[in-house]
C-alpha cells in the first residue's frame, strides 16, 4: 500500500491524489483521502484504481488544507469500499501499509470495552485503539505514544485527529516512511517519489520511529519515544527512482526492504483475515497436475529448491527440479499433466528463457514467478505470479529470493488446498505463520551489529563451508553464493548430512563453517553433524533459534540466535542473517558490493 499525509497551506485533496498516482505501484485495490475542515473529518474513498476516487473527488469535493491518503493494496478484508482506506472513527482518521498481526486479539478487547468495527480490516483496530486512548482522555500525542506499543506487526501509518487542525502524526515500524519539508507546509509519504511534487527535502524515518509533524515543524521520536534528529537529505532527479535513502549501497536498502516487499507479496497470495489463499491470484487447479517441473538460475535456483520441499511436504506434489542451463539441454521425457514452472527476478536469463520455450514446445502448460511484468518470461508464461520485491538494482539477489520463497509457500498452500493434502484449519494456521513473516524479519534485521562482528572474522578467510539440512540446506547454498558473490571468498554450501562424505576433509582450524539450523525436526541431526566439525577443530558460526542455542551442546566461535518461529517460515527469515553475513564481509573487505566483478544483474547469453 501507499500512504501520503500533508499538513498545508492550499486544499490538499487533489494534492493527495497526485501523490497517490506515484504510489499506485504499491497497490490500486482501492484507495482514499480525509481531509479535515475547520477541524471537522471528511473522507472519500472508492473501489478499484485511482480513477475512480478522482470521480468521486469531483462529483464531492473536499476543501480541507491537511490531510492523508491511501492506496490499497488488500491484506485484511476485501477490496471493496468499506475496506478502503482511510479508516476513521469520530475522533480521527488512519491510514496504514503492513500487516497489524494481533488485529484480532485488539479487536475483541476493544469490541468488549464497546467500540463498534465498521470494517473487516486490521487497520481499524489501529483507529479504535488509539480513540479508547483519546476516550480515556490522553491527547493524540499521548495516545499514539501508548498504541504504538501494543500492535505486533511491521506497518507504516499516517493519522489525522479531529479538532487538531495542524497535527500530522506518522509512525513506522518495518515498513518505509519518509517526512517532506516544504515552505509551511510538511508531508509524510512511503517514498520519496509520492513527495517529489512537493519537495526534494526529505528525512526517512529509522524503524521503530515515528514523528509529530506541524505547518512549521517536525518532532521525531524513536521508539522508546525519545527525541531524536535523522538526517536531512535532498533527493533529485533521477535519483529519486532508484534512491538508495539512508543506505550505503542499493543491496542493504535492498535487504532492509524485505519486510515490506515480502508483506505486498504474501498479500498478493493470501488473505489474512480469511486465512485462505486467494484463488483470484493463484488460477491453477493443483488437482489435475501430476508433477511440477520447476527451473531457474542462480539464487531463484536457490528459492525454487526450498519451494520443492513445500510443494512435496504440503501438497504431496513431485517436483523435478533443474538448474535451467542443465534442464534445457537434458531432454527430460515431459508428460503434459506436469505443470512447467519457471523462477526468475529478471524474467530474461537466457538459459530459463530456452527452458519455458523448450516446454513450450512440449505442449506444457506454462507458469512463472517473476519479479519483472513486463520481461519475456513474464509475456511468454500463459500464468503469471509476480513478485512484488520492487525493482532490484544491487547484482546480488536479495528481496527478490524471499519474495520468490513467499510466493512459493503460498502456491504450495494453495496446491495442498486443491489436492486435499491440507485441511481448512491447517491452511488458515499456514497463513497465519506467513503473516508473522514481516515482524520476524524487521526484528532479525536488529541483529546487525553481531552479524558485522562476525564478519570482522569471515573476512580474514579464504574459505568457508555452509550447512544445513531441509530447506536450510538450500538456504546453505544460497549463503555460499552470496558470499562468492559479493566478497570473492570461497565458499561452499552443503547438505549437513553429506559432510562425511567428502567435505569434512577440508576441516581445520581456520576454515569457519557457518551452520543454519533452526530447532526443527532435524535439528539434533545437525547437531551430530557439528559435533563432527567440532571434533576436528572446526570454528562453528551457528545460527540458530533459543532453543537450538540452549541444546547445542558445542563450542561454537559465535552463536547467531533468532527468535522462535514456525518451521515453514524459517527458510524466510534465515535468509536474511545469511544475506547480511555476506554483506557486510564484502563491505568491510572493501569491494564494489552492488556490481561485483565478471557478474551482471540479467544474464541474456547463454
Ligand atoms: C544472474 C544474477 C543472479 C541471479 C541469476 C538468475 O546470475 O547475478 O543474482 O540469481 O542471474 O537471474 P534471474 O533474473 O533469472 O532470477
Amino acid at each position: 500500500c501507499g500512504i501520503i499525509g500533508i499538513v498545508g497551506v492550499r486544499p490538499v485533496a487533489p494534492l493527495l491524489v497526485d501523490a497517490l498516482k506515484r504510489l499506485e505501484y504499491r497497490g490500486y485495490d482501492s484507495a482514499g483521502v480525509a481531509t479535515l475542515e475547520d477541524g471537522a473529518l471528511d473522507r472519500r474513498r472508492a473501489e478499484g484504481k485511482l480513477v475512480n476516487l478522482e470521480k468521486r473527488l469531483i462529483a464531492e469535493p473536499l476543501e480541507g488544507t491537511i490531510g492523508i491518503g491511501h492506496t490499497r493494496w488488500a491484506t485484511h478484508g476485501a477490496p471493496t469500499e468499506r475496506n478502503a482506506h482511510p479508516h476513521a472513527t469520530e475522533k480521527l482518521a488512519v491510514v496504514h501499509n503492513g500487516i497489524i498481526e494481533n488485529f484480532a486479539e485488539l479487536r475483541s478487547a476493544l469490541e468488549a470495552d464497546g467500540y463498534l468495527f465498521q470494517t473487516d480490516t486490521d487497520t481499524e483496530a489501529v483507529a479504535q485503539l488509539l480513540t479508547r486512548e483519546l476516550d480515556r482522555g490522553r491527547t493524540p500525542v499521548e495516545a499514539v505514544r501508548e498504541s504504538l506499543p501494543l500492535l505486533r506487526g511491521a506497518f507504516a501509518l499516517a493519522i489525522l485527529f479531529t479538532g487538531e487542525d495542524d497535527l500530522l502524526i506518522g509512525a513506522r515500524r518495518g515498513s518505509p516512511l519518509a517526512i517532506g519539508y516544504g515552505d509551511g507546509e510538511m508531508f509524510l509519504g512511503s517514498d520519496a517519489i509520492a513527495l517529489a511534487p512537493f519537495t526534494d527535502t526529505v528525512t526517512y524515518l529509522d524503524d521503530g520511529d515515528w514523528a509529530v509533524l506541524t505547518r512549521n515543524s517536525a518532532t521525531i521520536y524513536d521508539e522508546k519515544g525519545t527525541v531524536v534528529s535523522r538526517a536531512i537529505q535532498k533527493s533529485t532527479g533521477t535519483a529519486l527512482l532508484v534512491n538508495k535513502g539512508n543506505h550505503r549501497h542499493f543491496m542493504e536498502k535492498e535487504i532492509h526492504e524485505q519486510p515490506e516487499v515480502i508483506s505486498h507479496t504474501l498479500a498478493h497470495y493470501l488473505d489474512f483475515t480469511s486465512g485462505k489463499t486467494r484463488a483470484e491470484s493463484v488460477p491453477v487447479d493443483f488437482s489435475k497436475i501430476d508433477r511440477l517441473a520447476i527451473s531457474a538460475c542462480g539464487t531463484a535456483f536457490y528459492a525454487a529448491s526450498i519451494g520443492k520441499y513445500w510443494f512435496e511436504q504440503i501438497a504431496r506434489l513431485p517436483v523435478d527440479l533443474d538448474i535451467a542451463s542443465e534442464f534445457r539441454y537434458r531432454e527430460m521425457p515431459l508428460s503434459k499433466d506436469s505443470l512447467a514452472l519457471f523462477v526468475s527476478q529478471s524474467g530474461e536469463t537466457a538459459d530459463t528463457l530456452a527452458s519455458l520455450r523448450y516446454c513450450r514446445s512440449q505442449g506444457l502448460n506454462i507458469s512463472s514467478i517473476v519479479n519483472v511484468k513486463e520481461s519475456t518470461i513474464a509475456r511468454e508464461s500463459n500464468v503469471v505470479f509476480p513478485t512484488l520485491a520492487g525493482p532490484e538494482i544491487g547484482v546480488a539477489s536479495t528481496k527478490a529470493f524471499t519474495c520468490q520463497l513467499s510466493v512459493l509457500a503460498s502456491l504450495a498452500i494453495a496446491a495442498g488446498k486443491d489436492r486435499g493434502t491440507i485441511d481448512a484449519g491447517e491452511e488458515q494456521r499456514l497463513v497465519r505463520h506467513l503473516s508473522e513473516v514481516p515482524r520476524f524479519a524487521n526484528e532479525v534485521l536488529h541483529l546487525s551489529p553481531q552479524i558485522e562482528a562476525v564478519c570482522r572474522e569471515l573476512m580474514q578467510v579464504k574459505h568457508v563451508l555452509y550447512l544445513g539440512r531441509g530447506t536450510s540446506f538450500p538456504l546453505a547454498m544460497e549463503g555460499a553464493l552470496k558470499l562468492k558473490e559479493i566478497s570473492y571468498i570461497h565458499a561452499e554450501g552443503y547438505a549437513a548430512g553429506e559432510l562425511k562424505h567428502g567435505p569434512i576433509a577440508l576441516i581445520d582450524e581456520t576454515m569457519p563453517v557457518i551452520v543454519i539450523a533452526p530447532h526443527d525436526r532435524l535439528y539434533e541431526k545437525t547437531v551430530s553433524n557439528m559435533q563432527e566439525v567440532a571434533a576436528r577443530g572446526g570454528r562453528i558460526i551457528l545460527i540458530t533459534d533459543a532453543k537450538g542455542a540452549a541444546d547445542a551442546n558445542v563450542k561454537t566461535l559465535d552463536t547467531i540466535v533468532l527468535p522462535d518461529m514456525p518451521e515453514i517460515i524459517a527458510p524466510l527469515i534465515y535468509a536474511l542473517p545469511v544475506q547480511m553475513l555476506a554483506y557486510y564481509t564484502a563491505v568491510f573487505m572493501g569491494t564494489d558490493v552492488d556490481q561485483p566483478r565478471n557478474l551482471a544483474k540479467s544474464v541474456t547469453v547463454e
